[in-house]
């Protein structure tokens, strides 16, 4: 069975080294995957976005099964040019993934079916936006409608704050087209919980739950990044909590999406909020996330291409879908100064004692067989262990044991949930 996963980051590092572990897999190729992954996989130099090229290989070299990971392609329809060549996929078709694509898209959903989510108005006129904030409550949040990196959301504490928000993305459009329509929307408070799912639009099978830590330092301060951390289970996320997310906004959402005719197959993520008045949808992602990926699938226990042949032959109910009791954490290894501004091509050494999963995101080989330094998050460390307190530990100490100049890590990841475990 020949296999090939779309994008080059720590997700699809673990994405790939969990379908290793399945042996009717002879050939895996990433796409274009990157240095630090190339003894898991042959890493192919074709973009993730270049949807014609990711076609042409497939089609070239008889791939029978494809997982598109990132969000850009998805969105492209890399799943409509692979099914057209007769591929099997795992991810939704473009008119599905626009659940990510178009935050709009996402909000007018949830509004038509009822599903929990912070009160917002859209503006594809900037004046009309500028109006709006003049009386909007504070603080207020902005967010361009397309893709952009994770950047596009801007929590704006001022009037002034929210005013230049809403002139980056429409005036100077920072974020490209993405943003020259906005969504503004209530400030939610409450602890984040990302809960990604199986779903081949008929049974949805959520994985374990974890929390992301998106900021760049300590205490949640600083900008926004790629993530940081993570851990699972999120201690926040209990069983009624659980249950609840299930009947007001997983199954709701699915079925939503099969009536408005974009039946949704692959992994659906939700990024909820939980306050005071319940669980609410902060944001949808048409595919794994990242960081959380790296710590999901180390807990599961269950063949990950089982699962996503299931998902693409809409037999989910069908499979087994299991997770340890164990907590796991992941601690990512940033290149100092990221998400700003950066130096990379620092030689990476691991010392031969580390014991806990070792993902690369952001490396490449020299023509020398060595390992370089090559992005913002260059790598990251997931430990599992019996408690979430032991897998935080654990994480640290391993993470202690990967090298590079100008490494920078969050030295809190775990903290908060901490909090809530002590509780
Ligand atoms: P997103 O890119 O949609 O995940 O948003 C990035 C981050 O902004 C989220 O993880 C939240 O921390 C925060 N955020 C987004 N929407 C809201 C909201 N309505 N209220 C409070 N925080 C939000
Ligand atoms: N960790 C957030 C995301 O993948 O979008």
């Amino acid at each position: 069975m020949k296999v090939l996963v779309v994008g080059g980051g720590g997700r699809e590092h673990a994405i790939i080294k969990k379908l290793r572990e399945n042996k009717e897999i002879t050939e895996l190729y990433a796409l274009p995957g990157n240095g630090g992954m190339a003894g898991d996989a042959v890493c192919v130099p074709i973009g993730a976005k270049d949807i014609d090229g990711i076609a042409a290989f497939a089609k070239e070299n008889a791939i029978d099964f494809a997982v598109v990971a990132p969000d850009d392609p998805l969105v492209l329809g890399a799943v409509d040019a692979l099914e057209s060549l007769g591929i099997k996929c795992f991810g939704p078709r473009k008119n599905a993934a626009i659940i990510e694509g178009s935050k709009i898209f996402a909000k007018d959903l949830m509004k038509k079916y009822g599903i929990p989510t912070a009160a917002y108005e859209v503006f594809s006129d900037m004046d009309s936006a500028l109006k709006y904030i003049e009386t909007a409550p504070l603080p207020t949040v902005i967010k361009a409608d397309g893709l952009a990196l994770g950047k596009g959301v801007v929590i704006a504490e001022t009037r002034e704050d929210a005013e230049n928000a809403v002139r980056s993305m429409m005036e100077d459009k920072v974020f490209g087209e993405s943003g020259s329509r906005v969504v503004i929307e209530e400030f939610l408070t409450g602890p984040e919980v990302s809960v990604l799912s199986f779903t081949d639009c008929k049974t949805l099978v959520p994985m374990i739950s974890s929390m992301d830590h998106k900021r760049a330092f300590d205490g949640d301060k600083g900008p926004n990044t790629g993530g940081m951390g993570v851990i699972a289970p999120n201690p926040y996320y209990t069983d009624d909590i659980a249950k609840q997310c299930m009947d007001t906004i997983f199954m709701p959402t699915i079925k939503a999406m099969n009536s408005e005719g974009r039946t949704f197959k692959g992994c659906l993520y939700f990024g909820l909020m939980l306050t005071e008045k319940g669980p609410k949808v902060i944001e949808y992602n048409c595919r794994f996330g990242d960081p959380e990926t790296q710590v999901v699938l180390p807990l599961l226990e269950s063949d990950l291409f089982t699962i996503m042949r299931a998902v693409a032959d809409g037999c989910l109910s069908d499979v087994d879908v299991r997770f340890s009791k164990e907590s796991a954490c992941c601690v990512v290894l940033a290149s100092e100064g990221y998400p700003t501004k950066y130096d990379t091509g620092f030689e990476i050494s691991v010392d031969d004692d580390l014991a806990g999963e070792l993902f690369i995101a952001g490396a490449k080989l020299s023509p020398d067989g060595k390992l370089l330094t090559a992005g913002g998050r260059v790598l990251c460390v997931t430990c599992t262990a019996g408690d979430l307190g032991s897998a935080i530990k654990n994480a640290y100490d391993n993470i202690k044991r990967v090298h590079f100049a100008n490494a920078y890590c969050r030295s809190d990841i775990g903290r908060r949930a901490m909090l809530a475990v002590r509780e």
